[in-house]
């Protein structure tokens, strides 16, 4: 919770609250509530568990400058007091898997964690694994987004940025796939109000 706000959004607020912003105050982020924002993130669910997301969080103007000109000179990349990067590392994933068996099933949970990831993924090649892991890591995007809105802090997820770059800069591995990056911070701007198809546009009962 941030100065401002002694108590948390309820997800409704939280989402009718959210917009993206692009202008932020210029004052770094509490990092406790960094922390609690990136935990929420990942109790977003993942198929079988698995929890292909991994965060970079870069709070350093250098190399939010580096990273801005990544994003072809978006402003919000250093206007941001921090930016979460969010990929999927689906190779990471693999070679760890046991780790994402819940301790109440025990060593047989660890087991058949390791034979389901290598029984579905075992015969495709880095790059269709890599997209279904990051299939995954969105889920905890959109968490992420949502977490820090209830917080109290504001973001703007980003595609728009040449991975290759962002890639080196981080110095993370090839096959990792990005979900977005994320700049967070409190608004300085109020930003564009929400413009949504309606419910009936875009949903078929039967
Ligand atoms: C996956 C994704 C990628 C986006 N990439 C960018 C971006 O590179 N730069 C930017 O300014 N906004 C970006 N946006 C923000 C969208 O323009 C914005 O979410 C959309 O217009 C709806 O507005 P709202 O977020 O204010 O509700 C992106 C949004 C998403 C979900």
């Amino acid at each position: 919770m941030t100065a401002t706000q002694t108590k948390d959004l309820s997800v409704a607020e939280a989402i009718e609250t959210r917009v993206s912003i692009r202008k932020f105050v210029q004052e770094p982020m509490d990092q406790g509530d960094l922390h609690e924002i990136l935990r929420l993130a990942g109790l977003a669910p993942s198929a079988w568990n698995f929890q292909t997301w991994r965060f970079a969080v870069v709070q350093n103007p250098e190399l939010q400058a580096k990273l801005q000109e990544a994003a072809y000179g978006q402003g919000q990349v250093t206007s941001a007091p921090a930016v979460i990067v969010v990929y999927s590392d689906m190779e990471d994933t693999i070679a760890t898997v046991e780790e994402t068996a819940h301790p109440g099933m025990g060593e047989e949970g660890r087991a058949g964690q390791r034979k389901t990831i290598e029984g579905a993924f075992g015969g495709q090649d880095v790059a269709q694994r890599g997209q279904w892991g990051l299939s995954q890591a969105n889920i905890a995007f959109g968490f992420l987004m949502l977490a820090a809105r209830s917080k109290g802090y504001d973001t703007v997820p980003m595609l728009g940025f040449n991975p290759q770059a962002v890639k080196e800069l981080l110095g993370l591995p090839d096959h990792v796939q990005f979900a977005g990056l994320l700049p967070i911070g409190k608004r300085a701007e109020n930003g564009f109000s929400q413009h949504r198809h309606s419910v009936e546009r875009v949903t078929k009962f039967y």
